[in-house]
């Protein structure tokens, strides 16, 4: 009855993650539309510490300009690393590292180009029957995320994004069409990347362009809501289609600890850590709004308009499994204002916590904070759960000899998959682990190349020049034994 675990399950899915905005380049071959994520610009002239603004802040000016078929500005995200020619060759080597798993997203506009259009585009299908067939050949499996910051540009301009209710359907005719067209070859999707992002970055998330909303609170938790029933009805339609496939939520999961033991640190933890966090994965895995919304809500003078099948459709039709990306954690203080801040993924940010080392980008390393993180999701959901991201960005340096010795990457790795490890004898259902950028890929937040995740590294700079070249790290065979020994094998 009571049987202890003390290794990583047989089937575990070992693998790791990307993002097609951030990977695929190719967005001017194949019939594919702009999202949101081809604006995005790289400019190394602007100060660092704003080459994140545009997750939050997108003006129609910068839209405009990006438009411009003669614009001078450099946009990475159009760019990648250009798997879209490259696929063959990066999923042999990611096959060479054993994968089991490989996440990826369907760029929404290589299917619907527009977003509205009735029909798909063939062109775009086709790529992606391409891209699973290789992946099946060597025996991966596919995770794949149906958005990943990469809506449809046009949404955004012409209604306004997220906020319009209307955007649920064009999503749910998307999601079928995907369904239907690889329901032989795709078992585990996931509807929206790091859903909770609403709220950090209305740009990114929900297709909001600022300026255009006086008031941007009620917009984040309108297009939350939206996303919500478009994420149930996807659930729904998926199940319809195939009763076996699995549909699961993915939060950014930054645990948050309280800074001290002062009872209003405590609280405050307790609230920040809803409002970031789990209140998105309460909503999608348990199909409800929870107790607290209301008060939450009513804080931010926000009053989210439903319509009477919204409750019942987001009951019926919960998330199958739970999934989150973990890249460090934070604390939190009710009177922060004598203490130092810290940057943070999602700019989210919090205090300094003085036990935690930080990257080179300022985020705290906290490998025993996953395993937090872990048991805080399975007690609260009971559901198996997928570490969907988690990894170090650095700056690596190519020796002679084509050596990168990262060192720093299987040292952040290696301590982050041992409390996954702690965990599963925690009594935790974690079905796999993908670490993110398997192969470099460009940055989010910054829309640098040189924060580098991957195992693979990829011969480019900032600006997109470079040979492309794919190039093995040390951190590659650390890896490939990783997964070769299930688990057991992390020196
Ligand atoms: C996650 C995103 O928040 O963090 C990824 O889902 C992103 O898309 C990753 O790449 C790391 O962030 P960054 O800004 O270092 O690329």
């Amino acid at each position: 009855m009571f049987q202890l675990k003390t290794k990583f399950p047989e089937n575990f899915l070992w693998g790791g993650a990307t993002a097609a905005n951030q990977l695929e380049g190719g967005s001017n071959v194949g019939g594919k539309g702009l999202s949101l994520a081809d604006v995005y610009t790289f400019d190394e002239s602007i100060p660092k510490e704003h080459w994140s603004d545009q997750w939050h802040l997108m003006t129609h000016k910068q839209i405009e300009e990006a438009q411009n078929p003669d614009s001078d500005k450099y946009y990475p995200k159009r760019h990648g690393v250009d798997f879209y020619h490259h696929y063959k060759e990066d999923i042999a080597l990611f096959a060479e590292m054993g994968y089991k798993a490989f996440r990826m997203s369907i760029s929404w506009t290589r299917i619907f180009p527009n977003g509205d259009e009735l029909d798909p585009n063939e062109e775009g299908l086709a790529f992606y029957d391409r891209v699973f067939d290789e992946l099946n050949k060597y025996g991966i499996e596919p995770i794949v995320t149906l958005s990943h910051y990469e809506m449809p540009l046009h949404l955004a301009l012409k209604y306004g994004g997220w906020v319009n209710r209307k955007v649920i359907d064009f999503f749910v005719r998307y999601a079928t069409t995907v369904f239907e067209r690889y329901q032989n070859r795709v078992k585990y999707w996931m509807t929206f990347n790091e859903i909770n992002c609403v709220n950090h970055h209305q740009y990114v998330s929900l297709g909001v362009i600022e300026e255009n909303h006086p008031n941007i609170e009620q917009a984040k938790f309108q297009g939350a809501h939206h996303q919500f029933v478009a994420s149930a009805l996807a659930t729904k339609v998926c199940k319809e289609i195939n009763p076996e496939a699995k549909v699961g939520c993915m939060i950014s999961y930054q645990v948050l600890v309280p800074y001290s033991c002062d009872p209003d640190d405590v609280f405050a933890t307790v609230e920040k850590e809803r409002i970031n966090s789990l209140f998105f994965s309460d909503v999608q895995a348990k199909g409800y709004y929870p107790a607290y919304t209301a008060k939450m809500l009513a804080e931010k003078n926000v009053i989210i308009r439903t319509e009477p099948e919204d409750e019942q459709i987001m009951r019926k039709y919960p998330v199958d499994y739970v999934s989150f990306s973990y890249y460090m954690s934070g604390a939190v203080c009710a009177h922060p204002e004598k203490l130092e801040g810290v940057e943070g993924n999602l700019l989210t940010g919090g205090v300094k916590n003085p036990y935690l080392p930080s990257s080179d980008w300022g985020w705290q390393v906290d490998p025993k904070g996953l395993r937090t993180a872990l048991n805080n999701l399975y007690d609260r959901y009971q559901k198996p759960i997928i570490v969907a991201e988690n990894g170090l960005g650095a700056i690596d340096v190519v020796e002679e000899g084509d050596l990168i010795n990262d060192d720093y990457r299987i040292s952040y790795l290696r301590d982050h998959i041992k409390q996954i490890k702690k965990a599963i004898t925690d009594g935790v259902d974690v079905i796999g682990y993908t670490s993110w950028g398997c192969i470099d890929i460009v940055s989010a937040g910054t829309g640098q190349m040189s924060k580098r995740y991957g195992f693979i590294y990829v011969d480019q700079d900032d600006m997109g020049r470079g040979t492309k070249r794919r190039i093995r790290k040390k951190s590659f065979n650390w890896y490939k034994n990783v997964i070769a020994t299930n688990g057991e094998q992390l020196e």
